[in-house]
This record gives C-alpha cells, sequence and structure tokens, in this order.
C-alpha cells in the first residue's frame, strides 16, 4: 500500500474513532459529559479546552505529513507546525490538570507519561528544525504525532482488551460487565501507547535502512 492511501486511512478511522467521543463536549453541558465532572468550575472547562486543542494538534498533525505541503510550500508547513506545537503545549498543560481529577492510580500514570512524553517530543522536534537539523526533526516529530494518536489506538484498542479481559478470567467476568469495562479503561492508554512507540521506532527505522 503507497504512504498516500494509509495516510488518507489512517485519517478517515481516527476521525470516525475521535469525533464520536468528542461529540458529548459540543453542548458544552457537563451533565453530558461522559467522565464523572466534580468540578464545573475547573475541570469541566479544562476539559472541553483540553479537547479542543487536541483536535487541532490532530488535524495539523495530519496535515504535516502531507509531502506536497512540505516540499512545495514550506512557508504553510511553518505556519501549520505552529498551530501543531502551540496545541500540543496548550492541550498538553491542561491535560495535566484534568488529571488530578482522575481517580485510578494506573490510568493516571497513564495519562501522566502520555503527557510528558507528548510535550517532550514536540519539543525536541522544534529545537531541531531550529538547529536545521531537518533530519532529527522528522524523527521527533514523527514520534510528538505517534504519541497524539494514541487518542485514537487507545480507544480502538478497548474492545481487544475486553476480549482479553474476557479470556484471561477464564470466560467468566468476576465483578461483572462493569468492573470489566472499568479495568479496561485504567489500561488501554498503556496498551495503546506502547504498540503506538513500537510503530513509530519500527516505521523511523525503516526509513533510515531504506
Ligand atoms: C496525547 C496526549 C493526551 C493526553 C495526555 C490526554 C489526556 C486526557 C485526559 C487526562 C482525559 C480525561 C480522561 C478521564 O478523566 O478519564 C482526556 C479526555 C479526552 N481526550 Fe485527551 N489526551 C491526549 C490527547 C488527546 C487527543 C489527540 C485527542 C483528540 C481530539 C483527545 C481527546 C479527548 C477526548 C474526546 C476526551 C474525553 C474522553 C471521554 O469522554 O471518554 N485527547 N484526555
Amino acid at each position: 500500500m503507497n504512504s498516500r492511501k494509509s495516510w488518507w486511512i489512517l485519517f478517515i478511522i481516527s476521525l470516525c474513532v475521535i469525533v464520536p467521543f468528542m461529540a458529548p463536549y459540543f453542548l458544552i453541558d457537563p451533565e453530558k459529559s461522559r467522565i464523572q465532572i466534580s468540578s464545573t468550575s475547573i475541570q469541566y472547562p479544562t476539559l472541553i479546552s483540553h479537547i479542543f486543542f487536541a483536535f487541532i494538534a490532530l488535524i495539523a498533525g495530519f496535515l504535516q505529513f502531507v509531502k506536497k505541503i512540505r516540499s512545495r510550500y514550506p512557508r504553510i508547513h511553518r505556519m501549520i507546525g505552529t498551530i501543531y506545537y502551540t496545541s500540543v503545549f496548550i492541550s498538553g498543560i491542561l491535560s495535566l490538570i484534568v488529571i488530578f481529577y482522575i481517580e485510578n492510580f494506573s490510568k493516571v500514570m497513564s495519562f501522566l507519561v502520555l503527557a510528558i512524553l507528548w510535550i517532550f517530543t514536540t519539543i525536541k522536534g522544534i529545537h531541531s528544525a531550529k538547529k536545521k537539523n531537518y533530519n532529527a526533526h522528522q524523527i521527533w516529530m514523527t514520534r510528538s504525532f505517534g504519541i497524539t494518536l494514541v487518542a485514537v489506538s487507545g480507544r480502538v484498542l478497548v474492545p481487544f482488551i475486553l476480549l482479553a479481559y474476557f479470556l484471561l478470567n477464564g470466560l467468566h467476568l468476576p465483578g461483572g460487565r462493569e468492573r470489566m469495562v472499568e479495568e479496561a479503561l485504567n489500561v488501554n492508554i498503556w496498551v495503546g501507547l506502547l504498540i503506538n512507540l513500537i510503530i513509530i521506532e519500527w516505521i523511523i527505522l525503516k526509513r533510515k535502512v531504506d
């Protein structure tokens, strides 16, 4: 499959996965939130803003991998790049506040590691571009965008994690369905992050070898 086709497939899958998750927040009504809201003055507005800027980062990130824009319109590439990294920083910092309201420790740690890696890889990407090391810039931005996509993979993986839970418990559901879903949502970001990081490093290595 050529890279243009895979780009389109990944783009469409990402939108199909993330937009329904964003939908309950379009109404800006804390009652409609899928996540339990304990503070309407801090947690909810922060969550909404996180989602808004994360979505901009997702779209801008996809546009940065369009070869035509990169090679023919470097100014547009730089402009979208600025939108990408500004959105990552704003959304990443806001997510650090949202994390405070999560109760499960494994889930807290997964989002914390995700946010730190998101910001770190993006800083490395900007830094290498400023030093005109475009090879390193491409590598770090690929890592940064791969981490952005954990928002997609973490959600796509949930049905597989549910299946693994069911199978590993000998086709039983100790604690019922609710506990199974809760357990899956406590680990899905870890699983998504690990898989995305392996895929990203594989892509980077493959590019080097080719
Ligand atoms: C990669 C770094 C990211 C971090 C660290 C992060 C962090 C978080 C956190 C902590 C929550 C609250 C979860 C909870 O309380 O259970 C959340 C929710 C959410 N985030 Fe992000 N996020 C990231 C990327 C993204 C991206 C790229 C999008 C795409 C638009 C996104 C969209 C959402 C949505 C829609 C929710 C609400 C989920 C729901 O209702 O189930 N996030 N995020």
